[in-house]
């Protein structure tokens, strides 16, 4: 397939024969869909996601609003059929792979460890200034150079309390800085966006799998 088709050209208020479609390679491409409320953003994100599949090219879909979530089942409603009919589109319902991810347990839980992650990227979570980024890469690297694998953020903090006590461990490292990470990661654990972090990671072949529509639950 060169492109996928994502509806017909409207002229004067009335859809017409003629197919808009969008060539395949664009699609690497930033894109951005707009309109006002229930113009049909959401469908047209669908219809793409579900040629891509058909193409067996896979498909990751963050979900705001869970609107994301009709995938699996065939649409049998007459009117879509009666709709299809009259843009002279050929229509067969059909059903497509796809996976469903969420942070936490809801569905299939999205998770990676801690120390997988950037430290700049931690400290940008933890709203971290310039100074307690710097000790929290020396507690990153302390905790590394000892063989701890610091899977979440309570091995992190437990690491933390760790140097605050024995600040010599680790040359350079501020007890008053990690004072603030530490109120930082408590806020954090109480938010529950904690779960984002442990075992087992989510690994890109995850996602990977030909055709798959991966929704992430947001
Ligand atoms: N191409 C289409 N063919 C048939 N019906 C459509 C199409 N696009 C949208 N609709 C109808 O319009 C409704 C609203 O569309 P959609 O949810 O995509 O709008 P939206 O722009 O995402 O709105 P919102 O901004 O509220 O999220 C759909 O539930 C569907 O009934
Ligand atoms: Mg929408």
């Amino acid at each position: 397939m060169d492109e996928i088709i994502i509806g017909n050209l409207v002229k004067g208020g009335k859809p017409t024969k003629e197919k808009v479609g969008i060539n395949i390679r664009n699609l690497v491409l930033h894109g951005l869909v707009s309109g006002s409320t229930g113009t049909g953003k959401s469908k047209a994100l669908q219809v793409m996601a579900e040629q891509l599949s058909e193409d067996g090219v896979p498909v990751l879909l963050a979900d705001l609003k869970g609107d994301m979530s009709g995938f699996i089942n065939p649409n049998l409603s007459p009117d879509s059929a009666l709709r299809m009919k009259g843009m002279g589109v050929p229509y067969k319902p059909s059903s497509f792979k796809a996976n469903f991810f969420s942070v936490g347990t809801k569905f299939v839980p999205i998770r990676m460890r801690l120390d997988q992650v950037d430290a700049t990227l931690v400290a940008k979570i933890l709203s971290l200034n310039q100074i307690q980024e710097s000790n929290l890469k020396t507690a990153f690297m302390y905790a590394k150079s000892e063989g701890n694998e610091l899977y979440d953020m309570a091995a992190l903090r437990d690491t933390l309390v760790y140097l605050s006590k024995n600040p010599s461990a680790a040359p350079g490292f501020s007890k008053a800085s990690a004072d603030v990470i530490l109120r930082q990661i408590n806020v954090f654990l109480g938010s529950g966006l904690d779960e984002l972090f442990g075992e087992p990671s989510i690994e890109l072949p995850d996602l990977l799998k030909s055709g798959a529509i991966n929704v992430v639950d947001l």
